[in-house]
């Protein structure tokens, strides 16, 4: 096991989330060698700003720094193909944002070149995170709620209201044909598949444009910006401001989702409850040090986040004693934890407790799923392909007992 002091990263992007993952990065101790923007101008201005030593002027510049490790892609979501293929084929490790990639074409080819590479490949799903998404997902597992048979829930936000917010996400050909659902669905999915350990198996969807012209201003805007510019060009809108799903999936459990991005006052409410033969949780990111236990035959119950009362999982993603509320940033740093300790090991380690890139394949086959069914106006399934056993450490011990 190497020291995480000794292994080096670099970060594509620098914009909302990019830097985010710099100061994870930071506070795990890993060694951070530089980042890549846009250009060499931008991204040098970057560097002096949150304090990164190095400002590569190209990808092949980064991968030509034997000292980097591992490189985390921030950039718009056309990018993340393009760039993990390089960085993949450059026998780097990898962690791509979500959404892993623009089709399930990409996602199943980056899922190939990741397996057959034998490098760490995450998704960012931090969600999972939170310490008490990792603690449900064990006492649910335990049979704390006895059979799951209900999943329900929204993910609201309201930073895309008015006719005149404008992001990159906007435009299919940066975000995809997906918006909302890509966007934060894709986390909701996830989150909620990690928690109960089921598997979509069908949908039923909607999608809804309720701004179908917005004003895009003519220069660049950062993402959650509130600035209103003056100077602006009026774009159709074909990707979604909503999603209302229906799910079915393996084990029999029903669910149903709402998605969207232009709900007043909803900042960033993720928020889910699960409905099991014996009890039910429920839990909102704008409230995550807070779980909530359902009880039919006693008072209900309000688990707060604190290592002292979490499974063991729980209580490894927990950076602070109870009482001091854990939040976003946070979930980027035990999840980075997380990852690095596969990539201090040199291998993937099995049933990883952070999304892998089939995960993250996973979510691009629900989307496709969710595409046709708006336009069929029917239940579809989700189509997938079994693929070859992965290396996992799992594997790779097998292969060694093999010689
Ligand atoms: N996990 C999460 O909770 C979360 C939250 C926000 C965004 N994201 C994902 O992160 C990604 C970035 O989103 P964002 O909100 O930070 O966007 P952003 O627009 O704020 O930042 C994008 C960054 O990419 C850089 N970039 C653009 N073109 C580039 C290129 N050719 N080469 C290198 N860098 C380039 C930009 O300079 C900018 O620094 C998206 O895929 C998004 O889905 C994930």
């Amino acid at each position: 096991m190497k020291p995480l002091s000794d292994i080096g990263a670099a970060v594509i992007g620098s914009g909302f989330i990019g830097t985010v993952h710099i100061e994870a990065l930071r506070r795990i101790g890993v060694t951070l060698h530089g980042l890549l923007g846009s250009s060499r101008e931008r991204a040098g201005e970057q560097a002096a700003r949150l304090g990164v030593r190095h400002a590569y002027g190209s990808l092949k510049e980064l991968l030509d720094d034997s000292r980097v490790e591992v490189v985390h892609v921030t950039s718009p979501n056309h990018l993340h193909y393009q760039h993990v293929c390089q960085i993949l084929d450059a026998g780097r490790h990898v962690i791509c944002e979500k959404p892993l990639a623009m089709t399930s074409e990409e996602s199943a080819d980056l899922v190939r070149r990741a397996d057959a590479s034998g490098r760490v490949a995450a998704v960012n799903f931090n969600i999972r995170f939170y310490p008490l998404n990792q603690h449900l997902r064990e006492v649910v597992a335990d049979g704390a709620l006895g059979e799951v048979r209900l999943i329900t829930g929204h993910y609201f936000q309201d930073w895309l209201l008015y006719p005149t917010d404008w992001n990159w996400r906007l435009e299919p050909e940066r975000g995809g044909a997906l918006r909302a659902v890509g966007d934060i669905g894709s986390h909701w999915l996830d989150l909620t598949s990690f928690v109960t350990g089921q598997r979509v198996s069908e949908v039923m969807s909607e999608l809804a444009t309720f701004i179908p012209v917005r004003q895009q201003p003519a220069g660049p805007v950062a993402t959650f910006s509130t600035e209103r510019a003056a100077d602006t060009v009026a774009r159709e809108i074909r990707t979604e401001d909503a999603a209302n799903i229906l799910l079915r999936y393996d084990s029999g459990a029903r669910g149903a989702v709402a998605i969207s991005q232009l709900s007043a006052g909803r900042k960033n409410s993720l928020q889910y409850e699960i409905d099991g033969a014996t009890g039910a949780a429920a839990w909102d990111s704008e409230q995550p040090a807070q779980l909530w236990l359902g009880h039919r035959d006693r008072p209900n119950e309000i688990l707060f986040s604190d290592p002292a009362l979490m499974s063991a999982a729980g209580r490894t993603a927990a950076s602070l004693p109870g009482g001091h509320v854990e939040g976003f940033a946070d979930t980027f740093a035990a999840l980075f934890r997380a990852i690095y300790a596969d990539v201090s090991a040199g291998v993937t380690s099995d049933a990883p407790p952070y999304a892998s890139f089939a995960d993250g394949h996973e979510e691009m086959l629900v989307g496709d799923a969710v595409v046709r069914s708006a336009r069929s106006g029917r239940w579809e399934l989700v189509l997938r392909t079994e693929r070859p056993a992965p290396a996992t450490a799992a594997a790779a011990s097998l292969e060694d007992q093999a010689r």
